[in-house]
C-alpha cells in the first residue's frame, strides 16, 4: 500500500507534545505529489523550466489514498450498499431528499444552486462529491476528518435530511433490498438495541457510503492527457490543449499564482485560507468557517480518533486529537479541487459567483474583498488581468474536466423495484 499523499506532522501547526499545548494546530500538511511525478512535462517552447517544475506538482490523479479508519473503504459489497443509500429518498424526513438532491450526477455531483436546499435551506453551497476521497478534510470548513464521518452528518442536519439516526437505521431494516445489501456487506442486520449499537451501526452506514464515494473519481481531462504525453516526450503533446488553454496554463502556474493553493493532483492543497469574499448580499464575511468547527472535529465521537474509527491511533486521529482553535482561522475555507470545476457553478462556499468568469474577475480585481484586521492571505494580490488573460484562465479551467466516474457508480443504481412514490406516503395527497 502506498503512503497517503500527505504526512504528519502538519505544516504551520504545532502538535500537543507531552501535554504542552501549542497554538494553531489546525492546518494540514501540503499534499506531496507522488514520486512518480518527479519528472513531469518537459520544458521547452512556451513552457519554461520554472513553470514546468510547478506543473509537475499537479499530475494526473493517482488512485484514491487508502483510508485505514474505514475497514470497508475498498469493499465492493459496502460500496454497493452505499450506492443504494446515496440515492434513497426514504432516509429523509420528507421522503423526498437524498444525497443526490444536492449531489446530482447530471450536475457534476453538485446542484447548480447557490445555497443548498434539502428539507430546509442551508447557508453553504453544495460542493461536488467527485474526487472528494482525495481530500484530507471534508466540507468547506473541514468539520469532518474522514469521508465516512462526513457521510453521517447530512442525515441529522435539519436543513438537509432531518432524520435521527435511529429512524435512518429503521428504514434500512424495513427495506428488503437495503437490508440484504447491508447483510452482505457487514455479515448481519444493523444492530439497534442500545444507543451504542445505534451509533456503531450509524458509523457503518457512513463507511458504506464512503466506500461508494471513493468510486466517484473522474477520468483523464485534456490537461491530464497533455501532461502525460508531454512527460513522455511526445512532440505533439500540445495538440491536447487549445492556444487559449496553453496561455491560461502558463498564467495559472505563473503570474496569476493560482498554483500556490490549487496544487497537487487534485488541484487543492487540502488547506484552509481566507479569501475575504463578500457575503452573497455584498456585506462583509459573517461565516466563521474553519474557526467555528475546530473544537467540534476534536471532540466528535465520529472522528478518526473515536470509538468507531478503525485506526484510532493512526496519523489522521493524531492530528484531529491535537487540533487547537486559534483566532486566525476565522473566515477560512478549504481550497476546493478545480477538477471538473466547469461543471459545478455557482462557485465558492456560499455560491457567491455565478460563473468562472466572475471567479477570475474576483481574483483579478479583488473587488468586494474584505480584509479583516491584518490576516487576509498575503498571497492574494490584485492581478489586474486583461480581458484576454481572464478568458485564457477560464479556458484553462475548462481543460480540467475529466470523464465521469465509471458505471454503475456514476449514476443512480438500478433498484429491484421502483423507489417508493413520495406522494403515496404523504397522507396530505
Ligand atoms: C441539502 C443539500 C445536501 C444534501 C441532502 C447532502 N449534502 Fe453533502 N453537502 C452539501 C453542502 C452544502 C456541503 C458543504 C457543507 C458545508 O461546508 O457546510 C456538502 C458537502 C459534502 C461533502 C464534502 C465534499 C468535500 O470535498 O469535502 C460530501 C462528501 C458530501 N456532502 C456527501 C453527502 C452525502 C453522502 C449525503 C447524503 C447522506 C449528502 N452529502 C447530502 C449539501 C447537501
Ligand atoms: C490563497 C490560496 C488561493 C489562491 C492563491 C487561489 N485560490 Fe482559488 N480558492 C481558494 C479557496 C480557499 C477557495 C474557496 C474560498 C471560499 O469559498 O471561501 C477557492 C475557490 C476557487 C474556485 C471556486 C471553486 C468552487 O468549486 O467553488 C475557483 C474556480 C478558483 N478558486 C480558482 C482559482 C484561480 C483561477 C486562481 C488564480 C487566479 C486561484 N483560485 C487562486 C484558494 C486559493
Amino acid at each position: 500500500m502506498s503512503a497517503r499523499p500527505w504526512s504528519v506532522p502538519p505544516c504551520r501547526a504545532t502538535i500537543v507534545v507531552a501535554g504542552v499545548v501549542a497554538s494553531a494546530a489546525a492546518c494540514t500538511p501540503i499534499q506531496r505529489a507522488p514520486e512518480a511525478t518527479a519528472s513531469g512535462p518537459r520544458p521547452g517552447g512556451w513552457l519554461d523550466a520554472v513553470t514546468a517544475a510547478r506543473v509537475a506538482r499537479n499530475p494526473p490523479l493517482p488512485p484514491v489514498p487508502p483510508d485505514p479508519t474505514n475497514r470497508w473503504a475498498d469493499d465492493a459489497a459496502a460500496a454497493h450498499l452505499g450506492h443504494l443509500l446515496f440515492f434513497d429518498v426514504g432516509l429523509s424526513a420528507t421522503q423526498t431528499v437524498n444525497c443526490a438532491t444536492c449531489h446530482a450526477p447530471a450536475y457534476g455531483f453538485s446542484d447548480r444552486r447557490a445555497l443548498a436546499v434539502g428539507v430546509g435551506t442551508g447557508t453553504r453551497h453544495s460542493m461536488t462529491v467527485l474526487n472528494a476521497a482525495h481530500q484530507r478534510w471534508f466540507t468547506w470548513d473541514g468539520r469532518a476528518d474522514t469521508l465516512w464521518s462526513q457521510a453521517t452528518q447530512p442525515f441529522e442536519s435539519p436543513a438537509e435530511m432531518a432524520t435521527p439516526r435511529a429512524t435512518v437505521l429503521a428504514h434500512v431494516l424495513e427495506d428488503p433490498e437495503l437490508l440484504e445489501a447491508w447483510t452482505r456487506a457487514f455479515g448481519g442486520p444493523p444492530a439497534v438495541a442500545t444507543r451504542n449499537e445505534v451509533d456503531a451501526s450509524f458509523a457503518q452506514l457512513g463507511k458504506a457510503i464512503a466506500a461508494y464515494e471513493r468510486r466517484l473519481v473522474t477520468g483523464p481531462s485534456a490537461y491530464d492527457r497533455w501532461w502525460t504525453r508531454r512527460a513522455a516526450g511526445d512532440p505533439r503533446a500540445d495538440e491536447e490543449l487549445t492556444d487559449d488553454q496553453r496561455r491560461g496554463l502558463a498564467l495559472f502556474f505563473g503570474k496569476a499564482n493560482c498554483f500556490q493553493c490549487h496544487h497537487g493532483p487534485n488541484f487543492s492543497d487540502g488547506e484552509f485560507h481566507m479569501l475575504g469574499l463578500p457575503e452573497p448580499d455584498g456585506g462583509p464575511p459573517r461565516d466563521p468557517g474553519r474557526y467555528a468547527v475546530i473544537d467540534r472535529v476534536r471532540t466528535d465521537p465520529m472522528n478518526a480518533a473515536g470509538p468507531h474509527s478503525d485506526d484510532p491511533r493512526g496519523p489522521i486521529a493524531q492530528v484531529s486529537a491535537s487540533l487547537a482553535r486559534s483566532p486566525d482561522r476565522w473566515g477560512e475555507f478549504r481550497t476546493p479541487s478545480l477538477r471538473n470545476v466547469a461543471e459545478t457553478p455557482p462557485y465558492m462556499h456560499a455560491g457567491q459567483f455565478a460563473s468562472l468568469e466572475d471567479v477570475v474577475r474576483f481574483y483579478s480585481t479583488l473587488d468586494g474583498a474584505v480584509a479583516l484586521d491584518h490576516h487576509r492571505e498575503s498571497v492574494l494580490v490584485r492581478l489586474d488581468l486583461t480581458a484576454r488573460e481572464r478568458r485564457d484562465l477560464v479556458a484553462f479551467l475548462g481543460a480540467l474536466t475529466g470523464t465521469a466516474p465509471p458505471m454503475p457508480w456514476g449514476d443512480a443504481p438500478e433498484r429491484r423495484r421502483p423507489a417508493p412514490d413520495p406522494d403515496a406516503r404523504n397522507p396530505g395527497h
